[in-house]
């Protein structure tokens, strides 16, 4: 039997009753395992889920961030595989050599070529490190540029511009506090309708006053389907150039693949930025292959922290996508038949919502912009964000609590409180039902 005391660091083996042993775990295992957001999350997609389904309840999986099964392209998916498994030297090489720790250079190369196109900078293979996910990647990243100093007697910090931000990020720092983060310009766009604007007079007051590793952002945002824009992106260049830190930019449903965008998404590479990229959002998740753009040495750092972690990526990643690089069919596939699919869902969900929850209920939603999200704010509802999450997810409708996308915010910010993210890109009667479940709670 194993009993896990969550308010001590040991762990409690018994087997049999006849012994006991007490192991001390690290600070670093402590950090990693006190519970996260992303930690609950996967949890509802696992455990909750199969507790949900034991109690025959109904379910509407709203909360993952899984990309939707599409069609047409598991179609696309499944004559590659087919492909790929009658190349029989290809095949063996891919899964019976390890790659460099930056990944194939063949790949790297190609990879290369179709990125210099379309992020308009000449990039060479050296340019990029492929990662077990972008995850993973974000991991090296971020404990890269945040946490302590020792000879120079300082804490760094990552500066997240704008909240709510990626829950994903919330728990990877090693050390504690590695995040600072600002609140933002809330505009109202529209009956029901706001956009978060990230505050230009805050973020510079706070890279003068605070010790500051790296600029990051996701674009489009997870969790609200905020797309950053373009003038904002550069400005925001131009000032991380100055105070010498790297933008980072998460790219994991952004241009140019998958481009889950719905407003003007192109966004160049140029030094001084750092992005990152993912398969995941074509629809290829358990490939785990993310890509990051950078500049040489940050490129050569990741790869030898890349050794360490992993020896080296997975390659099934790379042959997967390879081919689509030359002749560009994998910009095909994001624009003709991934970003279509989502706008559809993304419109379909803000119809259902405005219908079921119309006048009834005080509501407004963050423009829909990118990503496969909404994210909901109720003002002066008398429940929280937590409160709703647990009384739909009794009801078999899972979604995410809005308060794990804050990491680093010292201010009071009503919607922490008030908000939650809620998964589009299931089938159709999943969706309708899940509204309709939620605008009866909220009205109960
Ligand atoms: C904004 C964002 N970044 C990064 C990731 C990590 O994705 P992966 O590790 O599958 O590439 C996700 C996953 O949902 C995400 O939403």
């Amino acid at each position: 039997m194993k009993i896990l005391d969550s308010n001590s660091s040991y762990l409690t083996f018994q087997w049999l009753g006849t012994f006991t042993l007490m192991y001390t775990f690290s600070d670093f295992n402590n950090k990693l395992t006190q519970g996260s957001g992303i930690g609950e999350l996967m949890h509802d997609l696992g455990a909750g889920l199969e507790q949900a389904r034991r109690m025959n309840l109904e379910i509407s999986m709203l909360g993952g961030g899984n990309p939707a099964h599409i069609p047409a392209m598991e179609k696309i998916f499944q004559d590659r595989w087919k492909f790929l498994s009658a190349q029989k030297e290809t095949l063996n090489r891919t899964l019976g050599d390890y790659s460099s720790p930056q990944g194939f250079l063949e790949f790297r190369e190609r990879l290369a070529n179709y990125l210099s196109k379309h992020l308009s900078y000449p990039l060479k293979a050296s340019n990029l490190a492929i990662t077990q996910g972008s995850q993973s990647a974000f991991f090296m990243l971020l404990n890269s540029f945040a946490g302590s100093i020792a000879k120079e007697g300082k804490f760094q910090k990552i500066l997240l511009p704008l909240v709510p931000e990626y829950i994903g990020y919330t728990d990877q720092g090693i050390q504690e506090g590695i995040f600072k983060s600002l609140l933002p310009i809330v505009r109202t766009t529209s009956k029901n309708r706001f956009v978060y604007e990230i505050d230009f007079a805050k973020l510079e007051a706070c890279l003068k006053k605070e010790s500051i590793g790296a600029i990051c952002l996701s674009r489009p945002t997870n969790p609200s389907g905020n797309l950053i824009p373009s003038e904002h992106m550069n400005r925001l260049l131009s000032i991380s150039r100055k105070f010498n830190v790297p933008l980072i930019v998460d790219n994991a449903y952004g241009y140019p693949f998958p481009n889950i965008t719905f407003d003007h998404s192109k966004l160049d590479w140029e030094p001084g930025m750092i992005q990152v990229l993912s398969l995941s959002k074509l629809g290829l998740p358990g490939l785990r292959t993310g890509i990051i753009v950078a500049e040489e040495e940050i490129a050569t750092r990741i790869s030898e922290m890349s050794s360490i972690l992993n020896l080296a990526p997975g390659n099934v990643g790379s042959l997967f996508v390879e081919d689509w690089l030359e002749n560009d069919l994998i910009s095909e596939f994001s624009n003709d038949i991934i970003k279509p699919f989502y706008f559809q869902k993304s419109q379909f969900a803000l119809q259902q919502i405005d219908k079921h929850l119309g006048s009834k209920i005080d509501y407004s939603i963050h423009e829909s912009l990118g990503a496969l999200f909404l994210w909901l704010y109720f003002p002066n509802h008398r429940y929280t964000s937590r409160q709703i999450y647990e009384k739909l997810k009794a009801r078999g409708v899972f979604v995410i609590s809005g308060e794990n996308f804050f990491p680093g915010l010292e201010e009071d910010f009503s919607h922490r409180k008030q908000c939650i993210r809620l998964t589009y890109s299931r089938n159709n009667e999943e969706v309708i039902r899940g509204i309709k479940i939620l605008a009866e709670e909220l009205n109960l």
